[in-house]
């Protein structure tokens, strides 16, 4: 489907999201056709480029990121004819007016018909004062044409901050207008877990808490915070990823089927979920939320710096790049299934996969599955690398007595040969431009993963004593973390 006519401005153009993703993402629509024919981009920074500079600047992205491999050098100088650049200072208010007087004449040459998306890729302390100044120019009014806003993360810092982030944004936008992304949603194999669980009757039947015995998931990164150190010591692990990305992961498996496929029915179930997370109070944190750092150490015989070393970071940081926590989910369908997840920087691989671990038979008759951490069954849903789908099971040895062997059904999106899998931001733009909001989150899903990881927050700032454990780097971070099972047998997969 190919969006309506529109301009897209995206504030913070000159940046590193504009660059490496968005503007290769859009790269990639135009290859296959579904950007509108009149269309154009509105680059804002405070950088004094040209458009030339601007499109000079955009092209080498696009031949270094999109996803698209085969990039005809008149392919990518048609693209970035679309691309246009405006600097000015987004902060200052009396600025605006000759922005407004810019998008206005883009406007008419290009006939996008008022038809305008914001995308703030800009430092979050602009996230509420763009809103509020395109406000004061009419330029949220929708009488001629469409007026989106699309919010980049991090949306707040904590509860307070994002209920104060999402009451200035809808003193200003309507909560229709406003499109506020993780780009975990864009994945299609995040999609995938809709559709493994809702079209296919084997499984639904089976997810809960009568067959499921507890659901892990994984997001491991092999990768340091690079040059993002210094916005990455203000944030952490726990708001980076588990706020946003694992606890969206965590909404889909746990969800209840939507009525329909439509953005109002899904946000309602992911809501629903993390209002039923049982609150981890902040005397229980130690318990059951670890907390690490990664600390140098020797990789495949290369000297690896440890995260306190790292460029921006303060050199007694206690900023954790690893959470290990475990959860439950007070519902009918999940009432007393532990949730585990984890995710950190440094760790030995690049993975993230749910391991839905199913209960055991409830009569051993063969040997090898007599213990429960021992059941075979096993759904792997893998999001990426190699994304797919595993099922273990038990079957026979073959020879004498019955023994049981663990064997797997294996599938892998590679498979599907000629299947293109889309970046991320490349469909959550084109749904944007759609006005299909299902895939972008809602204020309210937002507020309540805050108030879910806030007392975690809170705890970690008023007990300097609960530990953040080293682990090298390179290493599955701190064995304590095996702890949290307290069942024997049990360990991260
Ligand atoms: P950068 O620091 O690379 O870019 C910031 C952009 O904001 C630049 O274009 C800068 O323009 C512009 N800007 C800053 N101040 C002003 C101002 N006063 N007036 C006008 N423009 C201004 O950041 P990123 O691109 O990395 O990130 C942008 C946002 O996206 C951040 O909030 C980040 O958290 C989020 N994000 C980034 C990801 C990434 O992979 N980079 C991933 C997920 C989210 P100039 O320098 O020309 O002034
Ligand atoms: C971003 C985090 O939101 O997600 C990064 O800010 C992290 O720290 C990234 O590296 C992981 O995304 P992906 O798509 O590589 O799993």
């Amino acid at each position: 489907m190919k969006s309506e006519k529109h301009i897209l401005v995206i504030f913070g153009a000159s940046g590193d999201l504009a660059w490496r993703k968005l503007v290769p993402a859009l790269f990639d629509l135009y290859v296959q056709k579904l950007l509108p024919a009149q269309f154009a981009v509105l680059g804002v920074g405070r950088s004094a480029l040209s458009n030339d500079e601007f499109r000079q600047k955009m092209a080498i992205g696009v031949e270094q990121f999109a996803s698209f491999k085969h990039k005809p050098r008149e392919t990518v100088d048609e693209f970035v004819k679309y691309l246009n650049y405006y600097a000015f200072d987004t902060m200052n208010g009396a600025e605006y007016a000759g922005f407004k007087q810019a998008i206005t004449l883009l406007d008419a040459q290009v006939g996008t018909g008022g038809n305008y998306i914001y995308y703030l890729a800009t430092p979050p302390s602009m996230y509420s004062i763009i809103p509020k100044f395109l406000n004061e120019q009419g330029l949220h009014d929708e009488t001629h044409g469409f007026k989106r806003l699309i919010v980049e993360k991090p949306f707040g810092y904590d509860l307070a901050t994002a209920k104060k982030l999402n009451a200035a944004l809808l003193g200003q936008f309507e909560e229709e207008q406003i499109y506020r992304i993780d780009h975990y949603l864009g994945k299609e194999t995040v999609q995938n877990l809709l559709v493994t669980r809702f079209s296919n009757t084997i499984f639904e039947p089976l997810w809960n808490r009568n067959y499921i015995h507890h659901v892990e998931i994984t997001s491991s990164e092999d990768i340091g915070v690079g040059n993002r150190g210094g916005y990455y010591d203000g944030s952490g692990a726990l708001r980076d990823m588990v706020q946003n990305h694992l606890l969206l992961l965590v909404g889909l498996v746990g969800m209840e089927p939507p009525a329909v496929m439509g953005s109002t029915s899904l946000r309602n179930e992911i809501v629903k979920v993390f209002q039923s997370f049982r609150p981890i109070r902040q005397e229980e944190v130690e318990k059951y939320v670890i907390r690490g750092q990664y600390t140098p150490s020797v990789i495949r015989g290369k000297q690896q710096k440890g995260y306190r070393q790292e460029n921006g970071v303060a050199s007694e940081s206690r900023t954790e790049t690893y959470v290990a926590m475990k959860f439950f989910i007070d519902n009918w369908r999940w009432a007393g299934v532990p949730f585990y997840i984890r995710t950190g920087k440094m760790l030995p691989t690049r993975v993230t996969e749910i391991v839905i671990h199913f209960k055991p038979t409830p009569h051993h008759l063969f040997a090898g599955n007599a213990t429960v951490a021992g059941s075979h069954n096993k759904l792997v849903i893998r999001i990426q690398p190699d994304e797919g789908l595993l099922f273990k099971f038990g079957m026979k040895e073959p020879g004498g007595g019955f023994k049981v062997q663990e064997v797997n059904m294996n599938f892998h999106y590679t498979e599907l040969r000629d299947t293109y899998l889309p970046s991320a931001y490349e469909r959550l733009l084109l749904d944007c431009m759609l006005g299909d909001s299902t895939l972008y989150h809602r204020g309210d899903a937002v507020e309540a993963a805050w108030a879910f990881v806030d007392p975690i927050l809170k705890a970690w700032k008023e007990n300097p004593e609960i530990p953040v454990h080293g682990y090298p780097a390179g290493t599955w971070g701190p064995d304590v973390a095996d702890n949290l099972f307290d069942e024997p047998g049990f360990s991260w997969r």
